[in-house]
């Protein structure tokens, strides 16, 4: 009887020692959802920055960022009604992992879906499931039909040759990027969110809220 009570004892201190980190994790969780979740936040992404060179973004309805962005050496963008953003959310930079650069397309849908979900929240509303699927697939098709895959080279132009502004180009050209307005037009055609695509037109060119 001895002997199993032991064993027991000896089984539950290892079960405790193996749940230690989660526990360990669901307290932090716990505690930064009473307060602290934005120190904790800037701090991370400061100190990432500073120690990794990498970077960062946030989407800041509230703009609580603002200073911290300026003090890191960022662009702080104001979007504002009737006054283009100048920015456009599709334009893809290069990632490197070690020596390697390529293109994370799967990074750029996450983005691009934070953003759908902070101009919906504004409308009272999340993302539903069909809208986070839709959005998956548009935003891979608008990359596919440009050529653009995890290759850093896709993401120009084989050859010189005339740009738009009537100027001629010797070396690769850079390939336009898709669009909001682009993104929209798709989402309709497809039918399957119009909610969505209906809360996206004022966001559009040549509307109020229009990025570029
Ligand atoms: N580690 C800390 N030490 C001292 N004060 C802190 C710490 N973390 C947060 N605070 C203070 O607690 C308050 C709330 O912090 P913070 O704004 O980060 O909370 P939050 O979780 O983002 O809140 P909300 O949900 O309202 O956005 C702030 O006044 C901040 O200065
Ligand atoms: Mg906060």
């Amino acid at each position: 009887m001895e002997e199993i009570c032991t064993q027991m004892l000896l089984y539950m201190l290892i079960l405790l020692l193996v749940h230690l980190p989660y526990l360990i994790l669901m307290y932090l969780f716990v505690g930064l959802l009473v307060g602290g979740k934005s120190v904790a936040l800037k701090t991370l992404t400061a100190r990432n920055i500073a120690t990794t060179g990498c970077g960062a973004f946030f989407i800041d309805v509230e703009g609580e960022y603002t200073n911290l962005t300026k003090m890191l050496g960022g662009k702080v963008i104001k979007i504002e009604q009737g006054k283009s953003a100048g920015v456009n959310p599709f334009e893809i930079e290069p990632d490197t992992k070690g020596s390697m650069q390529f293109i994370n397309i799967l990074d750029k849908v996450a983005e691009i879906r934070a953003l759908l979900a902070t101009i919906c929240r504004n409308y009272g509303r999340t993302l539903t499931g069909a809208e986070n699927t839709e959005i998956e697939v548009v935003v891979n098709q608008l990359y596919a039909e440009k050529g653009i895959t995890s290759d850093v080279n896709s993401l120009f132009e084989k050859k010189g040759g005339r740009l738009d502004n009537g100027k001629y180009a010797i070396g690769r050209i850079p390939k336009k990027m898709p669009t909001l307005s682009d993104f929209q037009r798709k989402l309709k055609e497809r039918g399957n969110c119009k909610e969505l695509s209906d809360i996206l037109v004022p966001f559009l060119q040549g509307n109020s809220l229009r990025y570029v």
